[in-house]
């Protein structure tokens, strides 16, 4: 009985501090101040393509004038001209920048510079120029892995380092960095997309660290499988084992779709934007010490946290147990051969 009651009494005790503990996380969190597109300036890298693109037609529905960057200056012209096609007011703009976001961080501090005279200081800017390439970690160039990490890692540095001051000077802005799901947990083929898509989560929480305190929120979205011409190209040469694991944990989504999604997270100043219920469920997960820029993303990851623990084992066990079969089927047809 003395048990019974010992036991009630700790609950009870835990329940009332994991509330207070709730009420003064809340008391901490200043949320974010209204932040409106219309008019505003919005730089995307990769945003001749894909995601990217798609991002940018969601700013200029919004009222935003745009700057574009990336390689391709045929493709960029291209895109401006469908982008264009969306414009809510004949004061928009769709700007375009050809510039290698990888190579030399000057190059891109002077083309951003030259985008803010033009368009005036940056109010958000979108990492989403990037690459994959998988394949088997031995298989790999190591050419791969400075290749992954110099696209979506350093060509997210540079155009972050090119915009920050003027938005901590003005006291307002968001940074969006494009991740994936392959920077939340790493799989079989990703060894090199999957380490260079978790730097982005590292580099993005110390900054949101630095930030905060200057009303400027940073925003890591993590897709999932997005059909565009960046993953019709990467689907020719992926593994069977990675194209089975991302085939049984998530829908193929649309570039316009997720784009919506990723456009509101960051203006509502959330830390982590995820995609479909996979996204969300694998959000929660893995948020660790992760920032949390509103009590409600507080709130759902305290209380979702061990059930979703219980599911991602079992995913993990399936992906697990999907590259067995292959490598018993490829042993079976090697002997047969
Ligand atoms: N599609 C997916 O399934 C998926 C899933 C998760 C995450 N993501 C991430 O989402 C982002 C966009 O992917 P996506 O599939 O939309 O790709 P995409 O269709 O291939 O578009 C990539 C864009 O980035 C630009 N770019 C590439 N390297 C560049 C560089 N060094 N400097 C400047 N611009 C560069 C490309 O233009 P140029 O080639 O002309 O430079 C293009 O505009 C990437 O970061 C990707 O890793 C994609």
């Amino acid at each position: 009985m003395s048990w019974v009651v010992l036991v009630a009494a700790a609950g009870g005790v835990a329940l009332i501090s994991a509330f207070l503990m709730l009420l003064y996380i809340a008391s901490l969190m200043a949320s974010p101040k209204p932040f409106s597109l219309s008019g505003a300036h919005v730089v995307v890298t990769g945003g001749s393509s894909g995601i990217g693109k798609s991002i940018a037609v969601e700013c200029f529905k919004q009222g935003a004038f745009i700057t574009l960057l990336a390689r391709n200056e045929n493709r960029l012209l291209e895109a401006k001209k469908e982008i264009e096609k969306y414009a809510v007011n004949d004061k928009q703009v769709v700007h375009c920048i050809s510039v290698d976001v990888s190579k030399d961080s000057a190059d891109v501090e002077r083309v951003l510079k030259q985008a803010q005279e033009k368009l005036g200081p940056i109010d958000m800017l979108v990492n989403s120029a990037g690459m994959s390439v998988t394949g088997k970690f031995e298989d790999l160039d190591t050419s791969s892995f400075e290749k992954l990490m110099a696209v979506n890692y350093l060509g997210s540095v540079y155009p972050t380092r090119a915009a920050i001051t003027t938005m901590k000077e003005r006291r307002m802005g968001r940074i969006v960095f494009v991740s994936s799901q392959a920077g939340q947990v790493g799989l079989f083929g990703y060894s090199a997309y999957s380490a260079a898509k978790f730097a982005l989560r590292g580099l993005a929480e110390a900054l949101q660290m630095e930030v905060k305190p200057y009303n400027v929120y940073v925003t890591v979205a993590y897709p999932s499988d997005t059909e565009t011409p960046g993953f019709i190209e990467e689907n020719k040469t992926k593994l069977l084992e990675t194209r089975l694991i991302s085939e049984s944990s998530s829908p193929l989504y649309q570039p316009d779709y997720v784009a919506r999604i990723i456009v509101k997270d960051a203006i509502q100043g959330k830390f982590s934007s995820s995609i479909g219920t996979d996204g969300h469920m694998l959000n929660i997960l893995t948020s660790g010490m992760s920032p949390m820029n509103s009590l409600g993303e507080a709130l759902e990851t305290v209380i979702c946290m061990g059930l979703f623990r219980l599911i991602g084992q079992y995913y993990t066990a399936s992906f697990d147990s999907i590259v067995r079969r292959c490598m018993i089927q490829k042993e079976k047809s090697e002997k047969t051969d």
